[in-house]
């Protein structure tokens, strides 16, 4: 298994247990104001009622901050923090040795809480609701159920997929939350904090390029940011202006509008390949040779967000704006020589 615990007592500027990018406070923690307020409202009323915070379950696309809210909660809680994920907990046994490890008050973080097998979840149920482990011991006649008290403690679901979570499972978290792609302003900030963390000097047309171009993800953000370090460092004097910038991105063929080499073959397969669609994401997917849940998960959101495809029943459909963006002619406007 592959869990990892943070201690309560680690300070945010322990670098080997907080990566240093990730933020630990909510001053550092930008955007997402909905969800950040709501967030502190729970907080604050657990604190006073001396409880530890129901079970929240965050979602949306990756590199939006999940994994980063965890770990602002926990400390905010002054609680441990254990990290594990759907896919490292094989067995109900797994579930059952982490949850009894676990000390009142604890946050145990489930990232990719859909990827959880039936048999785990089910051990999840009892345990969320009334803080109870149930076991068999024994087999055929001679078999009894026993039930084990367990400390109260809070679970922080994580998931791209909403959709696949199952509804007993869903129905068991206290809040649920949706976070939503940055702000051009907000993607400024996170870069211009992390500038300052990796000692980089960035310009405010520096940190502006880069936050146009990442496609609203603050993950990527820090990505492009390193890279353009590299750039300036190599090919100029070391600082990020806008230029620089630029040139390490086009470099890096992340387009004005922060599209990478998949989303442009995404585009490319349904404009070119299947007449602007609708085509089913397994046939796209099979078309390029990628997964389907990668373009599910990490180009999907993105080009629906920008209004480049569009969702029917029958598949997914390029826009105007797709075509204008890959300079196509658009086939829903008459072209010049069409109209000769
Ligand atoms: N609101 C924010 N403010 C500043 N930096 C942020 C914010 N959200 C995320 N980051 C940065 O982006 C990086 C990715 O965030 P995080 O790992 O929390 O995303 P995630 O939603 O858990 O992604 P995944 O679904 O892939 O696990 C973090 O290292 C952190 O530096
Ligand atoms: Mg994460």
């Amino acid at each position: 298994m592959n869990n990892r615990s943070v201690s309560p007592h680690a300070q945010p500027q322990d670098k080997s247990i907080y990566q240093n990018l990730r933020p630990t406070q909510w001053d550092d923690y930008f955007g997402q104001d909905l969800v950040k307020k709501n967030i502190k409202i729970l907080i604050a009323a657990a604190k006073q009622r001396e409880e530890p915070l129901d079970h929240v379950l965050l979602y949306g696309p990756p590199g939006l901050g999940k994994t980063t809210l965890a770990t602002i909660i926990a400390y905010e809680m002054k609680v441990n923090l254990k990290i594990t994920s759907g896919p490292a907990i094989e067995r109900p046994g797994d579930l059952a040795a982490i949850l009894t490890n676990l000390r009142k008050g604890d946050v145990l973080f489930i990232d990719e809480i859909h990827r959880m097998s039936r048999a785990v979840e089910e051990i999840l149920y009892p345990a969320m609701e009334d803080f109870a482990l149930d076991i068999i011991i024994g087999k055929g006649s001679s078999a009894r159920n026993i039930r084990l008290k367990l400390p109260r403690f809070t679970i922080l679901g994580a998931t791209t997929r909403l959709a696949l979570l199952s509804s007993p499972l869903r129905d068991r978290f206290g809040s649920i939350f949706r976070l939503d792609f940055y702000s051009q302003a907000d993607l400024e900030k996170i870069v211009t904090r992390s500038a300052v963390v990796l000692n980089v000097p960035v310009k405010v047309d520096g940190a502006q390029e880069i936050a146009a171009r990442s496609r609203g993800t603050a993950r990527i953000a820090n990505r492009l940011l390193k890279r353009a370090r590299d750039f300036a460092q190599v090919e100029a004097d070391g600082i990020i202006t806008g230029e620089v910038a630029n040139d390490a991105l086009m470099l890096m063929e992340v387009d004005k509008k922060g599209l990478d080499n998949l989303d442009r073959k995404v585009l490319h397969s349904i404009i070119d390949k299947f007449d602007g669609g609708p085509v089913g994401l397994d046939t796209i997917a099979a078309s390029i040779s990628e997964e389907g849940d990668t373009i599910m998960d990490v180009v999907e959101p993105y080009l629906l967000q920008l209004g480049f495809i569009m969702r029917t029943p029958r598949g997914r459909k390029a826009t105007s704006k797709a075509y204008q963006h890959l300079g196509f002619d658009d086939p829903e406007q008459p072209t010049q020589s069409s109209l000769l």
